[in-house]
């Protein structure tokens, strides 16, 4: 069993003056917040908001110099609470993981353990990061969908942003339900791995992001994932089947939009907004059991770079330049 180290390397972001200077540093374990449980980190995965993280104006990071990685994996190594015993393996994300506290671009974390989630049997540690924070959330954004009565028969399903991690995931599970899903990308050279992955079609980002002068247009999806907001969720609404939904969860490409009420008092459409952060603990683990199950994606294992902490640079401002296909996860050991 591995035992916390005096030292350790980590990934660390630091604002200094007007900059962020990040990379990899020896961290001090003694600087880890508290928490009942210290946990190696095995894998840990690269989320947008981790990329916003290392950005001056990126508004997530809340303590400087902070760990970032909103999302680990790991083996609890030291236990203040016996329903997690050393040598448990567990995932944590969100809440202030990566945010206002630590995170996962580290060779050990320290969480609460009412924020951690057993492994669920079905998903290894490394798998679970490839699902990770963005993964989750589009298997969130599936189970709000359904709870207001989504369903295959119901009609086609738009996934906007699907070559990122929140899309790729949201067509991957869509397509193993049964949905006929229509991915919408950006990138050309995609469009024969996400009709592999199970989509029906394709619609090139400039039609989904589209200006219209009609508050309403032909009635085509019977419900949407969208993660990038500004740009996207105009189309959306406009293009919504009487009594369609879209979840969102993203502002990709931007967080102010502009639409009309026609939408919602014509067709009864809906906006789910989609929080992974703070999704209480309980419907966590639940929806973790899930995606071990019956929301596990297609292919899990495709469309995943993996990359060390010397590797981060490059994954982060990959990320943020709109670059991800799939899903970068980060071996910590
Ligand atoms: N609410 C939550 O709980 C939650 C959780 C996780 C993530 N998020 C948010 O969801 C969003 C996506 O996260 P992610 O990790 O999936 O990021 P990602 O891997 O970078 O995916 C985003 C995708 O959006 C598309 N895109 C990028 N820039 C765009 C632009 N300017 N206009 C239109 N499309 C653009 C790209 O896909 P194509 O090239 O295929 O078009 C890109 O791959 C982020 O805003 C993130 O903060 C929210």
């Amino acid at each position: 069993m591995t035992h916390l180290p005096a030292t350790f390397q980590a990934y660390v972001a630091e604002k200094i003056d007007d900059r962020v200077v990040r990379g990899v540093r020896t961290f001090a374990a003694d600087d880890l917040p508290p928490g009942e449980l210290t946990v190696a980190v095995a894998w840990s995965s690269v989320n947008y908001k981790d990329g916003l993280a290392t950005l001056v104006d990126g508004k997530v990071a809340r303590i400087s110099p902070l760990i970032p990685g909103v999302d680990l994996a790991g083996t609890v190594v030291a236990s203040d609470d016996a329903a997690f015993p050393v040598g448990s393996e567990i995932i944590a994300h969100g809440y202030d993981i990566g945010v206002a506290r630590h995170g996962g671009f580290a060779e050990y974390a320290r969480v609460p353990s009412t924020w951690a989630v057993p492994r669920p049997v079905g998903l290894d540690l490394r798998e679970s990061m490839i699902v990770g924070t963005a993964g989750f959330t589009a298997a969130l954004s599936v189970v709000q969908l359904e709870a207001r009565g989504l369903e295959p028969t119901a009609g086609p399903i738009l996934v906007t942003g699907a070559t990122g991690g929140v899309g790729r995931k949201a067509v991957a599970i869509l397509a193993e339900r049964g949905y006929e899903v229509w991915a919408a990308t950006g990138k050309d050279e995609a469009h024969a791995e996400l009709l592999a992955l199970g989509a029906a079609g394709i619609l090139p980002r400039d039609e989904v992001t589209a200006e219209s002068p009609r508050p309403l247009e032909r009635e085509r999806w019977a419900g949407a994932v969208d993660c990038v907001g500004a740009a996207t969720l105009p189309y959306i609404l406009r293009t919504l089947r009487w009594g369609g939904a879209v979840a969102a969860s993203g502002n990709t490409s931007g967080a102010a939009f502009s639409t009309t009420v026609f939408p919602f008092i014509l067709r009864g459409a809906a906006i789910l907004g989609i929080d992974s952060a703070q999704l209480p603990i309980d419907e966590r683990r639940a929806l973790w059991e899930r995606i071990a199950s019956d929301l596990r994606p297609r292919e899990l294992g495709a469309a995943v770079t993996e990359v060390g902490l010397d590797g981060l640079d490059g994954a982060l401002d990959g990320i943020l330049a709109g670059r991800a296909r799939g899903r970068w996860i980060v071996r910590l050991h």
